[in-house]
């Protein structure tokens, strides 16, 4: 037996879990997630082997970067078939997986790099339906336009941080200031002000008793 997985390969992919799978049934596959959404790709691997199935085909889908996605469905699916024993075989795109992939630790993921600020952008149900995916596309070309790197501002997407009623929200540590409501308009001037320069925003901070008028930056 053959069975087609879907792999949604990027972080946003998980609050589109009922987009996702029901093109997964309209092309009679299964749905996996490379990171953020469940099942993981390497536990859908495990459901598959326990059933017996001989030949499983990995197709990426819902991402922009196919060589991200070849890099890293090939690794976790290269890591997977090097623990089992008599695996089915994995066909991915014109590859086979053998085994010989590389593998998913290096010497520069040892350590967390020795960043100054932590951004952790609230990619949550409700921050999600406020436009929390155009904030956080606009935080992420903001940190490029001003050349920050992880060793600057390290990013991390989260789950409800719990003050929705304020959302998209975002948290700067260690200051411990958070954010919200960030429009897209707001991120590069919080990027630049904040993470670059080092002043808190006070009129985006939550509660701020001084908000500037809407449409106001
Ligand atoms: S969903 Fe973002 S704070 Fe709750």
């Amino acid at each position: 037996m053959s069975v087609l997985v879907h792999v949604a390969t990027t972080l946003p992919d998980a609050s589109r879990f009922s987009t996702l799978r029901h093109a997964a049934e309209q092309a009679n596959a299964k749905l996996a997630f490379l990171q953020g959404g469940e099942p993981t790709l390497t536990h859908t691997l495990d459901i598959l082997h326990a059933a017996g199935v001989r030949e499983v085909r990995l197709q990426p889908v819902s991402t922009d970067n196919l060589a991200y996605a070849r890099s890293w469905v090939g690794r976790v699916a290269g890591h997977w078939y090097r623990q089992q024993v008599d695996p089915p075989t994995i066909h991915f795109g014109r590859r086979t997986i053998t085994g010989r992939e590389a593998p998913l630790s290096s010497a520069a993921w040892d350590r967390p790099p020795n960043y100054r600020h932590h951004l952790l952008v609230c990619r949550g149900p409700r921050c999600s339906a406020r436009g929390a995916d155009a904030t956080s596309r606009a935080l992420a070309q903001a940190l490029a336009q001003h050349k920050l790197t992880d060793e600057d501002v390290l990013v991390a997407q989260t789950g409800c941080l719990f003050p929705c009623n304020h959302g998209p929200i975002a948290v700067v540590h260690p200051e411990g200031v958070w954010y919200g409501p960030i429009r897209p308009t707001d991120a590069e001037r919080l990027v630049r002000k904040h993470l670059a320069d080092g002043q808190p925003l006070t009129d985006l901070m939550l509660d701020a008793e001084h908000r500037l008028p809407e449409g106001e930056t």
